[in-house]
């Protein structure tokens, strides 16, 4: 296998993955940083700057420069990917290494513009191919780009889920919808809040819907600690999975819908390749108890979870970045 010099980068509203060409995936953290608030300086970045979210410390603010899948804080997304390629110890002296990053299908030319920036303030500098999640996702999922065969591919993200018909490494049908795993954590906090008068810390909402997710599963209910909505107390609450489940019905719904309108637009000589190759589903919230079973219910077509879906998308980037040559041509800067 030729191996270019280069790297792979899934920057994600969650997570962000980089791969690094003839060594694998070399960072895998929250897309976040903690920032001093009285120098300006970077103090903690990835897993240990997002471990203080919401938890209010004086001297550091925490930042997530992402949101519903692009860059909402330049100067911070640039900040995060410098402290990430010297954690990759990406050597600086590199002369222009290609760089593949992934974004959102349905990414404006703004959101494209200000990824391209943060790239171009990156040393060492690299010369950045931008590509569409789903097109990554399809290569992760183990299409072959170059055959021009047809995928189908919904990649349920933090911030987006992104579903798209593939021929080849061509999008033929794209729909981004900026709704993920954040908008199901939001929804299931505001519905404790409401119903059970608890306020509950980020970690607790997440685990709640890892744990019951659709609710179809042998679990009643889960335990959780958040603070009493009235008295500021912490205490213990058992939470009904109908509860969890009916929060993050609408977010599904939205998913489910977006499925379907792209599903009765195939073109028929697609229709088999689709069919035969199942909708295959990707990203972190993928993992969603139930919702594999949802999509394959509604589209009347099987769906299947991809192997390790929260690297899906980086694998097929890693895979276009080192076979670069032999797939359809990418948006270049
Ligand atoms: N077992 C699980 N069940 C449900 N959701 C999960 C599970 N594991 C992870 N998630 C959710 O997946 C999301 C993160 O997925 P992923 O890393 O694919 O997103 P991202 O790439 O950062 O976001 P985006 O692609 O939207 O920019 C989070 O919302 C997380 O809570
Ligand atoms: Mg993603």
């Amino acid at each position: 296998m030729r191996f270019r010099s280069g790297v792979a980068i899934d920057l994600g509203t969650v997570n962000t993955l980089v791969y690094v060409a003839g060594r694998g995936i070399a960072v895998e953290e929250p897309s976040a940083i903690g920032v001093n608030r009285a120098t300006g300086e970077v103090e903690v970045v990835g897993q240990a700057a997002d471990a203080l979210t919401g938890k209010e410390p004086a001297n550091i603010e925490v930042v997530h420069p992402l949101r519903d899948g692009v860059i909402a804080d330049l100067d911070a997304a640039v900040a995060m990917l410098q402290a990430f390629f010297r954690m990759a110890r990406l050597r600086r002296g590199l002369r222009r290494p290609a760089a593949v990053i992934c974004l959102p299908g349905e990414a404006t030319w703004v959101e494209r513009r200000s990824l391209i920036a943060a790239a171009e303030a990156l040393k060492p500098h690299c010369s950045v191919r931008l590509v569409d999640e789903p097109v990554a996702a399809a290569a992760g999922a183990g299409f072959d780009l170059a055959a021009g065969s047809g995928a189908f591919i919904v990649d349920v993200g933090g911030g987006t889920t992104e579903t798209a018909v593939l021929a080849g490494g061509h999008v033929v049908r794209a729909r981004s919808l900026r709704l993920g795993g954040n908008a199901m954590d939001e929804a299931i906090m505001h519905s404790v809040r409401t119903q059970l008068g608890l306020l509950l810390g980020r970690n607790a909402v997440r685990s709640l819907k890892m744990t019951v997710g659709l609710g179809y599963g042998t679990v009643t209910e889960a335990e959780t600690v958040g603070v009493d909505a009235a008295t500021r107390v912490p205490r213990v609450e058992h939470v009904p999975a109908s509860l969890v489940a009916s929060a993050i019905e609408p977010v599904v719904k939205a998913i489910i819908g977006y499925v379907q309108e792209l599903l009765s637009d195939i073109p028929p000589n697609l229709a088999e390749d689709v069919v035969r190759g199942k909708i295959r589903l990707a990203g972190g919230g993928a993992l969603l108890p139930g919702l594999a079973d949802r999509i394959e219910a509604a589209a009347g077509i099987p769906a299947v979870v991809v192997d390790d879906p929260l690297r899906c998308v980086i694998r097929g980037a890693a895979k276009i970045l080192e076979h670069g040559d032999q797939l359809p041509r990418f948006e270049s800067f």
